[in-house]
């Protein structure tokens, strides 16, 4: 089964038909939110809001190990993460949706791993850290709602809850980042641990800071804006996504 986690505006998927709710205990403690088991385009997906319903849960403040396990233990095999970024290359401007290739990880103090405790030294491969199959689906579903996406490019997770100065992002982008969002890890690590197939749908909603309209600061309500626009965008994404996944 294919699930989506939703992140910063995306607390619900509003052309999902509802089927039930169920909360889920796990031995790494409760997810963000209730799961939500539904029909898109008359498939079986399962949603769960990252940030929980009201969006309350900081990025370092998220139970990741908690959300993952939940889901592999309900059996789902692929999941898609939406996560909002900054841009840092210039091509990646608001609005623009990418679905990355790779990931820099800058996060630190995160629960990280299953392997711990008394269980063996495990040391899962993480070259290419996202589904190949599943970000193929991804940019085919963005092609079939008829968005522009950019396929490719490498998300840094940075640690938040605060935005970055302007020579952290001069520093990310000296190391390789193409965007920042402060989600992506350890999420796909945890789902790589579990085996899970996990891809990401980054929504641009702002330049990163000290790029073009975030040259002086980042301003909420521009990025409010965007984000809700680019929402609306990657639902019909997510709808295609389903349907390419039951074809
Ligand atoms: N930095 C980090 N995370 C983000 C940003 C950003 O500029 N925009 C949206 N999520």
């Amino acid at each position: 089964m294919l699930a989506i986690i939703g992140g910063s505006g995306l607390t619900q998927l509003s052309n999902l038909e509802v089927t039930r709710h169920q909360v889920v205990r796990t031995p790494y403690g409760e997810p963000s939110a209730p799961l939500i088991f539904g029909n898109l385009r008359g498939r079986e997906v399962i949603f769960l809001a990252r940030h929980g319903f009201g969006h309350t849960i900081a990025p370092h403040e998220v139970n990741y190990r908690a959300n993952i396990w939940a889901l592999h233990a309900l059996g789902v095999s692929r999941v898609v993460s939406v996560a909002s970024v900054g841009g840092i290359r210039p091509e990646l401007g608001p609005g623009v949706l990418a679905v990355p290739d790779q990931i820099l990880d800058y996060t630190h103090g995160r629960r990280n791993t299953y392997f711990e405790g008394d269980l063996p030294v495990t040391h899962v491969d993480f070259t290419h850290p996202y589904c190949e199959a599943l970000r193929a689906q991804c940019i085919a579903a963005a092609t079939r709602a008829a968005e522009d996406v950019v396929a490719g490019g490498v998300y840094a997770a940075s640690q938040g809850p605060r935005l970055e100065s302007a020579a952290e992002i001069n520093r990310l982008e000296r190391d390789g980042a193409d965007m920042v969002g402060m989600t992506g890890m350890p999420e796909a690590a945890l789902a790589r641990e579990l085996e899970l197939c996990y891809a990401a749908i980054a929504m641009v909603v702002n330049h990163a800071a000290g790029r073009g309209e975030s040259a002086h600061a980042i301003r909420l309500e521009d990025v409010n804006r965007v984000l809700r626009q680019a929402v609306a965008r990657v639902h019909t994404v997510l709808e295609q996504v389903v349907e390419i996944d039951g074809s």
